[in-house]
């Protein structure tokens, strides 16, 4: 399902069948965008330097994958008078709250319910064969994390059902990876996506655990993995099961596997000069979107002892970053989950 706002009301788009229905009462996809519609609590992360880093040109068409609660989308809108913003999410409280965000700007914006992973096909199904630029905030927002009942959080009161789940129209939720998965799957996920060096250990507990009682809550979970992992070996100031929640929660909504797609169809149709600004959360993420950009920047890779080149390869993108930007002290000071965060941009040649 789409969302979008056209002559300034908004509407839903169905991919299926790709009629625009109005909604007179502005009520989109189950929830009402209205001046009650509540607003996230999500502190943008390097909002200066995004908008900084992406020259938005008044004019121009803007793509923001990951609307979360319309920080950097509103900041994008704002400097568009005469542009266009699509704002992507796959979780429609975030279309809500990034809709009723955006209301003051009207048909400028585009609110789009899906994941960025399908953007191209969500640029051309708008009729927008180029952009200016393009913005991915990475992961999860806070407004998600806070929200006991959707699972993403192993310090939070503990009887939250097992879920994790961006979108509420997937099927897959953190229980089914929990209870399903076998031992050795549920091992490699630990290992790989949370790049816990106890995942053995981990993946052996929960295994003993389930053939009890199914394991349903984040709290169940959460003392599983801390009585797996060695106190002493637990890094100060952080929580044992956080890591292992990364990586459920990565399996659960395949996190990684939209990224390298997303980057290469938006650097597809930017236009000469357009910048792409990705923040990351943590390295599996960083690693992907520093190797596309690589390889889009790298020209000729016939061998040096080659007379001539023959691959007649030549770069698509600049850096414009050559290494990640990271928030400076101010910004730590009032958000600590900027911590993490690496900014990289690109230009289109
Ligand atoms: C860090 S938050 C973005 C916050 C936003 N920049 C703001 O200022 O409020 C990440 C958002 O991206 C969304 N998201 C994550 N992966 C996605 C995907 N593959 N497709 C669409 N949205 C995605 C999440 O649902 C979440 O709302």
């Amino acid at each position: 399902m789409r969302v979008a706002f056209e002559n300034g009301e908004p509407t839903v788009r169905d991919d299926t069948a790709h009629p625009v229905r109005k909604y007179s009462d502005s009520q989109v996809g189950g929830a009402i965008i209205s001046e009650e519609t509540p607003v996230f609590s999500h502190l943008p992360v390097m909002l200066s330097e995004c908008i900084e880093g992406l020259a938005i040109r008044p004019d121009g068409i803007y793509v923001d994958g990951t609307a979360g609660g319309g920080g950097h989308s509103s900041a994008i809108a704002e400097r568009i008078p005469r542009g266009r913003l699509i704002s992507i999410d796959r979780d429609i409280e975030a279309i809500n709250a990034c809709g009723r965000r955006l209301l003051p700007y009207g048909d400028r914006v585009t609110l789009v319910h899906d994941n960025y992973r399908n953007v191209g096909s969500i640029l051309s199904s708008l009729g927008i064969g180029k952009i200016d630029g393009a913005l991915f905030d990475l992961g999860v927002s806070s407004h998600q994390i806070d929200t006991k009942e959707r699972g993403f959080s192993y310090s939070r009161d503990g009887d939250a059902p097992l879920d994790m789940r961006m979108s509420r129209e997937d099927k897959l939720t953190a229980y089914d990876v929990v209870n399903g998965y076998g031992k050795d799957e549920l091992c490699r996920i630990i290992s790989e996506y949370g790049e816990e060096r106890f995942a053995a250990r981990i993946a052996a507990r929960i295994a003993e655990a389930r053939e009890t009682a199914p394991i349903r809550t984040t709290g169940e979970l959460s003392e599983l993995v801390r009585s797996a992992v060695p106190a002493a070996s637990v890094e100060k100031g952080s929580h044992p099961a956080k890591r292992t929640f990364q990586a459920i929660r990565i399996e659960v909504n395949g996190e990684l596997d939209g990224i390298e797609p997303a980057l290469r169809d938006v650097c597809a149709v930017l236009a000469p000069g357009g910048r792409i600004a990705v923040i990351t959360f943590h390295s599996l993420e960083d690693r992907i979107v520093k190797r596309v950009f690589a390889d889009l920047a790298r020209g000729c890779i016939c061998p040096p002892d080659f007379p001539v080149c023959v691959c007649g390869r030549t770069p698509v993108i600049k850096q414009i970053t050559k290494k990640p930007v990271t928030a400076g002290a101010d910004e730590l000071s009032v958000n600590p989950r900027a911590k993490s965060a690496k900014l990289r941009i690109v230009e289109k040649l």
